[in-house]
């Protein structure tokens, strides 16, 4: 088992080995994590030798409520690179514990995953995007102004972490993710992703206020994984895909649905850059 895992709570760190270890004997381990936000799950229609198993069937794991989520993980080869690919995830505004909501995430840090790449269906707050886009994160906004991870460390991790600086975004894998949308004529945006509650989407008080506080993109997901992978010393590389315009005024009424066609249409070029930035990684 992985030693990263010692600064976890002892009783939430042996759930999260014990699911760890159920998975690590059936072959799931990888170098490399990816998790893939609504309507994107297709990427996983690009990977080669492909063995997955389905949320409810892992020992620990809440099963996703959001209906076209598949709800499983699935390990494969990207490029002929290994990677696991949490194919569905679970949102902070489904109301669960968060050792319950981040138990997948700190799972992944437990099969050897040193860097990840965490995507999420995001509204287009920058008013230089249009759906289809995407956004590599450089940072994020965490909108819940909660601690993430709240009880879920050992009281010397917690200590430990008071203080420190706080770069959840690794710069080095949003160079490598450039450089791989330069390759495949995939265009890029570079910025901040806000990080609300939802379920429903934004007022359009609230999309002014995101906008001007700097953010970008604006999603329900994303900020408690990047949190505590960054806790557990994994490399963080995020992607926003732009599927609907938010906007003060003039904003469309949008339905999920809407959201998850959009989504289709981007998961192809998502998938291409995906393809050329995970060969690139070097460990
Ligand atoms: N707001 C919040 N979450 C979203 C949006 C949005 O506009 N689009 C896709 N997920």
């Amino acid at each position: 088992m992985s030693g990263r895992l010692d600064i976890l709570r002892p009783d939430w760190r042996d759930r999260v080995a014990a699911a760890a270890d159920w998975l690590r004997g059936r072959g799931f381990t990888a170098p490399t994590g990816l998790v893939l936000g609504s309507g994107l799950g297709n990427f996983v229609d690009a990977l080669d030798d492909v063995e997955s198993v389905d949320y409810g069937e892992i020992p620990g794991f809440t099963t996703t409520s959001v209906a076209e989520h598949k709800g499983r993980l699935v390990a494969g080869l990207a490029g002929g690179r290994s990677v696991l690919v949490m194919q569905g995830r679970l949102h902070p505004y489904e109301g669960l514990p968060l050792d319950e909501l981040l138990l997948p995430t700190a799972v992944l840090a437990g099969l050897d995953v040193t860097t990840a790449v965490i995507t999420n269906a995001a509204g287009g707050l920058n008013l230089h995007f249009v759906p289809g886009d995407l956004m590599v994160i450089r940072d994020h906004l965490d909108m819940h102004f909660d601690d993430p991870l709240r009880g879920l460390l050992a009281p010397e991790a917690e200590t430990g972490r008071a203080g420190r600086p706080y770069r959840l975004y690794d710069p080095d894998l949003a160079q490598l993710m450039r450089e791989a949308g330069a390759a495949t004529d995939v265009p890029l945006h570079v910025g901040v992703y806000g990080s609300m509650w939802g379920p429903a989407y934004e007022t359009k008080a609230e999309i002014g206020m995101l906008r001007r506080a700097g953010c970008d993109s604006v999603g329900m997901s994303t900020a408690p994984e990047v949190a505590l992978l960054h806790v557990l010393g994994v490399k963080v590389a995020g992607l926003s895909c732009i599927t609907n315009p938010a906007r003060e005024v003039g904003q469309p009424e949008l339905s999920h649905g809407d959201v998850v066609e959009v989504g289709m249409m981007v998961r192809d070029r998502m998938a291409r850059l995906l393809l050329a930035f995970l060969p690139r990684l070097d460990d």
